[in-house]
């Protein structure tokens, strides 16, 4: 039997940090042994907002490479490039044409998006989640991973899907797959060094924040031990009042692939000084063969160019068809 279908992206937007690998690759990498993975670099989100062209294919490349170096495998995953499969614009042109703008201006990321870019909001920022919509249903999954802030955009997705069935389809006869959302748990979520209230992120204006995959490991322990703390002894999950000390000791269960019942009982009794050299030499340790890996992959662009060629052409294998039905179904000449 056919296993089931995954999709799932990573908008290619600066460095890849901890958070997108312990909160979404990582992931992947268990999903691919039971499920058909298709995974891609968004390169037409990034430009949503003002970007550097000397920058995006390099950036696309390095997702790329961090995919591989985690663990997703190029022989049983498809990993493909958004902008090499036309497929992706063109069905999200069609959406735009069934799309509501009222289901769009209630987008709580567009607005907290377009609040940062001041005067400078695209038309292509606000209609992210339509090409992302597009992005899902060309490959008809039966699940989406995506992390909580991802869910209103699934939910809009399946909307699009329903209401394209609705318009031009039958019932017994569905254009479009609605798919699953695999919204991941709250425990999986790496929050910032500042600030064990908000989430780890790419676009935190501060480095510090954050942990990158291709991080030295001097510069790890350094931002390790600079995370913020509380005053008090002893280490504790869950407790409210301790974001900070819940996050680092989430890391540290995640990093050492222990139980939480194993980290609770090791750390109870321990202060930030000896905790943090140990969560430190363990991320340090954690990372260096996904590290050694990158290099590896980013000094031989010839086979990673290979893999997105390979990736391209499983891809549109499975695009092609379902936008020739979308077409099919909405009227256009054959
Ligand atoms: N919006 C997603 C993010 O920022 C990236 C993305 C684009 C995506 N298209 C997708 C994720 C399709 C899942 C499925 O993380």
């Amino acid at each position: 039997m056919a296993q089931p279908r995954i999709l799932s992206g990573i908008q290619t937007t600066g460095n890849m940090h901890l958070g997108n690998y312990l909160g979404a690759i990582r992931n992947w990498v268990e999903l691919q042994e039971s499920h058909d993975c298709f995974l891609f670099m968004a390169d037409l989100h990034a430009i949503t907002v003002p970007h550097d062209p000397k920058l995006l294919a390099e950036n696309t490349l390095k997702i790329a490479a961090t995919y591989i170096a985690c663990g997703i495998d190029p022989d049983n995953s498809t990993i493909f490039v958004q902008s090499q499969l036309p497929e992706h614009s063109e069905l999200a042109w069609i959406f735009n044409c069934i799309t509501p703008l009222g289901w769009l201006e209630r987008m709580i990321q567009f607005k907290e998006k377009a609040v940062k870019q001041g005067e400078n909001v695209s038309m292509g920022l606000m209609d992210y989640p339509v090409l992302q919509a597009a992005d899902i249903l060309l490959y008809e999954p039966d699940l989406v991973p995506v992390g909580e802030d991802q869910k209103q955009h699934l939910e809009l997705t399946r909307d699009i899907a329903a209401r394209l069935n609705f318009q031009f389809g039958s019932e017994e006869n569905p254009v479009l797959k609605i798919p699953e959302a695999l919204i991941r748990e709250a425990g999986a979520r790496v929050m910032s060094l500042t600030d064990g209230t908000k989430k780890m992120s790419k676009s935190d204006p501060s480095d510090q924040s954050r942990i990158d995959l291709i991080d030295p490991p001097e510069v790890i322990t350094k931002k390790i031990k600079r995370a913020k703390t509380d005053p008090e002894r002893g280490l504790e999950f869950d407790n409210p009042q301790r974001p900070e000390c819940n996050n680092l000791l989430g890391l540290y269960q995640l990093l050492s692939n222990q139980s939480k019942t194993a980290v609770a009982a090791e750390c109870q009794d321990m202060g930030w000084g000896q905790f943090k050299p140990l969560l430190a030499e363990t991320t340090v340790a954690a990372l260096a063969p996904i590290q050694a890996k990158y290099n590896e992959l980013m000094s031989d662009r010839t086979y990673l160019q290979q893999v997105l060629a390979n990736g391209k052409e499983k891809a549109q294998a499975v695009a092609t068809p379902t936008l020739q039905k979308v077409k099919a179904a909405m009227g256009f000449v054959q």
